[in-house]
């Protein structure tokens, strides 16, 4: 059970006590959003997502204490509108800096989370409730990444794409075979010999190319750049695909980086997530998934904060 919760194999790095830190200016005043208030349709469980549970705690509970444990100070919860009580409850026993009502796309969601983040704060972590194994380590170097006072305008942690990556006429569905032989799920999953399938167009070059994670990492002044940018009618799939835009109008100068991501980090989108999760937590041996030694592990368990501590810079209350 070397991964399971409490035994985790990522140390969180000392630095994680540090990140932020202004060469000018010294310690700089981190926030956290953890955002939480999609319909989580996909994985179709009887509650909001981020209170389903994964090895007996509430998926918002574990991702607040791998922010915990990274060393960043209580996160604004930004929930499912009319379920405040229920995500209160299901903290796990962690403070949170406020819990406020999210709205109908992500990036209202993080609007509304930005909007309760105390006036001080200078560097803002935006992290996905439904990534509950993201390894602080993972989560202390994309703050680490953006400095107040340099050139980077945001961070996030991405993993290299493994797979062959083809452009096709449409998307391939959201449905995975799951019968073993042909004649079985597989074979319904094709049903009339192909023709209602998606074609292939062309390959795409992979050179370079990254899936990314979150936490996704701004100086407080560039994500309420590319927050206006959205009220301004923009549209964006991420938000650091926000933040690209501005940057390529010439509206933004400076570099959007990627640090090194997780396998841990895997979202809770489907059913299948959160069992690959439950298995990974149960069984992996931290440290040895990620390419290049990674830095795989579950959080610690609430009270177990590692060195970094938590609330540096004093935090936004409980
Ligand atoms: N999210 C949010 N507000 C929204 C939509 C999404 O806070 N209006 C959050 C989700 O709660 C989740 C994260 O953004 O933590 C990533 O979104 P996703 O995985 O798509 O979650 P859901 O939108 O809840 O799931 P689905 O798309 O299957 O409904
Ligand atoms: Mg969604």
């Amino acid at each position: 059970m070397s991964g399971s919760p409490g035994a985790t194999g990522a140390t969180p790095r000392r630095a994680a006590a540090e990140p932020g830190r202004d060469t000018r200016r010294g310690p700089v005043r981190i926030g956290a959003v953890v955002v939480a208030a999609g319909s989580g349709d996909r994985l179709g469980a009887s509650t909001p997502k981020a209170l389903v549970e994964l090895r007996g705690r509430s998926l918002l509970a574990h991702t607040l204490a791998g922010l915990a444990a990274a060393g960043l100070p209580p996160a604004v919860v930004v929930h499912t509108p009319g379920a405040g009580a229920a995500f209160a409850a299901a903290t796990g026993g962690l403070p949170v800096a406020a819990l406020v009502p999210g709205g109908a796309t992500r990036t209202a969601s993080v609007a509304a989370g930005v909007a309760a983040l105390d006036d001080d704060v200078e560097v803002v972590a935006v992290h996905d409730a439904a990534r509950p194994l993201t390894p602080p380590g993972v989560i202390a170097a994309a703050v680490e990444a953006v400095p107040v006072g340099g050139d980077v305008l945001a961070a996030a942690p991405g993993i290299p794409v493994a797979d062959t990556l083809k452009r096709t006429t449409r998307p391939a569905g959201d449905r995975t075979p799951t019968g073993g032989a042909v004649g079985g799920g597989a074979q319904a999953a094709v049903r009339g010999g192909g023709g209602d399938l998606p074609e292939v167009v062309a390959t795409v070059d992979r050179t370079g190319m990254v899936g990314i994670q979150t936490p996704q990492v701004f100086t407080r002044r560039v994500l309420a750049t590319a927050l206006r940018a959205v009220a301004e009618g923009r549209e964006a799939t991420d938000d650091l695909a926000l933040v690209e835009e501005l940057r390529d109008a010439g509206r933004l100068t400076g570099r959007i980086v990627v640090v090194p991501g997780s396998v841990w980090s895997r979202k809770v989108t489907y059913r299948a997530d959160l069992e690959l999760l439950e298995l990974l937590a149960a069984h992996a041996d931290p440290g040895t998934l990620d390419p290049g030694g990674g830095q795989g592990g579950v959080p610690p368990a609430p009270g177990a904060a590692g060195p970094a501590g938590r609330g540096r810079d004093g935090g936004g209350g409980g």
